[in-house]
């Protein structure tokens, strides 16, 4: 009987007696999943749901419990999903043992709903957040107060808008990108831990994870596109990524989808920066790829003697390898703002050491609050020099408002939406900006948030 079955099956890659491919049925990110929250409003173009920051117990190092600071109880919190043209409600509720808030990353809200910690909301206050969703794409939210702490405690979480119509790829999910410091006790690292030093450096948790999870692994079969929403969340680590034998497509970034594909074999995400990818498997039929973190060398030694680690693995099931539909040769136009006759607004990221050899990090030589506010009035254009003099990168990020960068020659790229951005050591880069109808106090920092605790923080004052 087994014989006749082998030799049936001459030749037939499918059929292989006991080493009979697996076949995987299931989600592709079942080991990652985000949790929904409770929409409590019947309207479909409402999502309104409760939100609690408090502490909770959490399995975050394998077999331990890990009192984190969660959303709802879990590490990450939440994932809010909506679509364009959408309002959002939010009630929140702050059961921490400190003040704390919740900043929209990337939603243009207006300035009262941005959650930038001013004012914050007290341990046992409540805050209801009511805003409408004016963009599709991939945004998070965060704690503005106490923030490289807060996050790195796990207070994080992501919020989609999908663009109208059908989607570009079927398998998609949404992948936090963050770590943690948790001792082998499973308890959390304090969050100053490493002093001075560490605040310059910015904290790198030794564990990596993936919605929360420790090397999870991602389900698919050979040539099925899969499209990840990759956030990076962590309060300092740049995430420099690898996957064995595979490329990615950048469909989109910051501010929603690309104009074009574009295509490339190391994908990297700065804090707060997001990239939507599509992967096609393209290993062999039950074989494994490794995501592989690769040190990226972000100033002061920060890649010296690491290694590259595994973030999450692609496991390719049996199947027979399909041919994976070609993505649209373009996602979308995207308009240019025009920089002509735009003010200039030039800010420098500086490191600067005091008579007492207090070592700070801020904006135009001083830590926030300190630094005099960026001017300027809704309607206008403004071109945002900014120069970066310290022997480190800082991804600089500012509230409310999408950029585009602009080339060598002054002009800018229509690529994508940006409103977070790398900013090399000892280099310096031009954004453009148009402000909408939306005054108020707008922060911009180095989203490595040990730098913008310690001062790398200012703010944008936009008048009618
Ligand atoms: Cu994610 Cu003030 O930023
Ligand atoms: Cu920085």
């Amino acid at each position: 009987m087994r014989l006749a079955f082998a030799l049936l099956c001459i030749g037939v890659a499918s059929c292989r007696g006991e080493d009979e491919p697996v076949e995987w049925n299931g989600p592709f990110d079942s080991e990652i999943p985000l949790r929904a929250p409770v929409d409590r409003n019947p309207d479909p173009k409402v999502l309104e749901v409760d939100l609690e920051a408090r502490i909770a117990e959490v399995e975050i190092v394998p077999g331990k419990k890990t009192k984190m600071w969660t959303y709802d109880g879990g590490v990450p919190g939440p994932l809010l999903r909506a679509k364009v043209g959408d309002t959002l409600v939010v009630h929140f509720k702050n059961s921490l043992p400190e003040a704390t808030s919740i900043h929209w990353h990337g939603l243009r809200v207006p300035a009262a709903m941005d959650g930038n910690g001013m004012p914050s909301i007290p341990p046992g206050g409540t805050f209801e957040y009511r805003f409408t969703l004016p963009d599709a794409g991939t945004f998070w939210y965060h704690p503005h107060v106490n923030s490289a702490a807060q996050l790195g405690f796990g207070l994080y979480g992501a919020l989609v808008v999908d663009e109208p119509g059908v989607p570009l790829v079927a398998d998609e999910s949404t992948v936090v990108l963050s770590d943690a410091s948790i001792d082998d006790d499973g308890v959390l690292v304090d969050a100053k831990s490493g002093g001075a030093i560490a605040d310059l450096f910015g904290r790198e948790g030794a564990w990596i994870l993936v919605n929360g999870k420790v090397r999870p692994t991602l389900h698919g079969h050979a040539g099925v596109p899969l499209r990840l929403r990759l956030i990076n969340a962590a309060r300092s680590r740049y995430f420099q990524l690898k996957l064995d034998d595979h490329v990615f497509t950048t469909i989109g970034g910051d501010g929603g989808l690309r104009e074009t594909p574009r295509t490339g074999a190391v994908l990297l995400l700065a804090p707060g920066e997001r990239y939507d990818v599509v992967v096609v498997p393209r290993n062999a039929p039950n074989s494994t790829a490794k995501m592989m973190w690769v040190p990226f060398e972000r100033g002061f030694g920060t890649a010296f003697a690491r290694d590259p680690e595994l973030v999450m693995s692609l496991a390719i099931d049996g199947r027979k390898a399909v041919t994976a539909p070609a993505l649209p040769a373009r996602l979308r136009t995207i308009a240019p703002v025009d920089p002509a006759g735009a003010k200039l607004q030039r800010i420098e990221l500086t490191q600067t050491t005091d008579a007492a050899k207090t070592t700070t990090l801020g904006i135009n030589g001083k830590a926030f609050p300190d630094a005099m506010p960026v001017m300027a009035k809704v309607g206008e254009t403004n071109v945002w020099e900014i120069v970066n003099t310290t022997d480190a990168h800082h991804p600089f990020h500012l509230h409310g408002f999408f950029f585009q960068v602009l080339d060598a020659a002054g002009a800018p790229l229509t690529s994508e939406w940006k409103d977070t951005l790398d900013i090399p050591k000892k280099e310096s880069r031009k954004v453009v900006v148009r402000y909408d109808d939306r005054p108020g106090m707008w922060m911009f920092h180095c989203h490595i948030l040990d730098h913008a605790e310690l001062g790398m923080m200012g703010m944008l004052e936009l008048t009618p």
